[in-house]
């Protein structure tokens, strides 16, 4: 995947402005995911560095689960969905993290084993409040977290140092 493929998949990223509340860009990932050889770019990126040294890739409910799968696919491994509380009929464990108001929790089932490498991706770093409780909650089931891969971080939001290894794509 070359530089030039990236640049024309990040063209494909749509700016909304004013939603989901005024003077806030929505990032939208759709016309990027419709698109055949953007999707499969974006995906060989985001896993290349870790090519080799993960069990199961790990996404984070909703938009992480897509890349997760296609990912999953691409490197032949399993694929392990961390999903929104009260999803999972029998979670094994759950992480909860701050929002802008309130607090969400992630949840995981026994599939995340003691020893099993996992790569974590989602489709955006923002405040780095997922990834870092995906990370927790992997740890917690004794999972070894051997990455964590975004498409997009929102720069401003200083998310990266909740996550400070994370490898992303595209900085806006
Ligand atoms: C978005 C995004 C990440 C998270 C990033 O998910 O998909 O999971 O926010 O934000 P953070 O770094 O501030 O934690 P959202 O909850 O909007 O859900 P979706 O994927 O279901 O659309």
């Amino acid at each position: 995947v070359t530089a030039a493929d990236l640049d024309r998949a990040e063209s494909l990223i749509r700016s909304i402005p004013d939603f989901p509340q005024p003077g806030v860009t929505f990032r939208d990932i759709m016309p990027l995911l419709a698109d055949a050889r953007a999707l499969r770019d974006c995906v060989r990126a985001m896993i290349a560095p870790f090519e080799g040294t993960f069990d199961v890739v790990a996404g984070v409910e909703a938009r992480g689960f897509l890349l997760a799968g296609a990912a999953a696919m691409l490197a032949d491994v399993g694929l392990i969905p961390l999903r929104k509380a009260g999803k999972l009929p029998k979670p094994a464990a759950a992480e909860s993290y701050d929002l802008e108001y309130g607090t969400a929790t992630i949840e995981a089932t026994e599939e995340v084993r003691p020893g099993l490498r996992v790569l974590l991706m989602d489709d955006v770093l923002a405040t780095g409040g997922t990834l870092a409780a995906a990370d927790r909650l992997v740890r917690a089931l004794g999972g070894e977290v051997v990455g964590t891969t975004a498409l997009m971080e929102l720069t401003a939001l200083g998310g990266r140092a909740h996550v400070p290894e994370a490898h992303v794509l595209f900085r806006v």
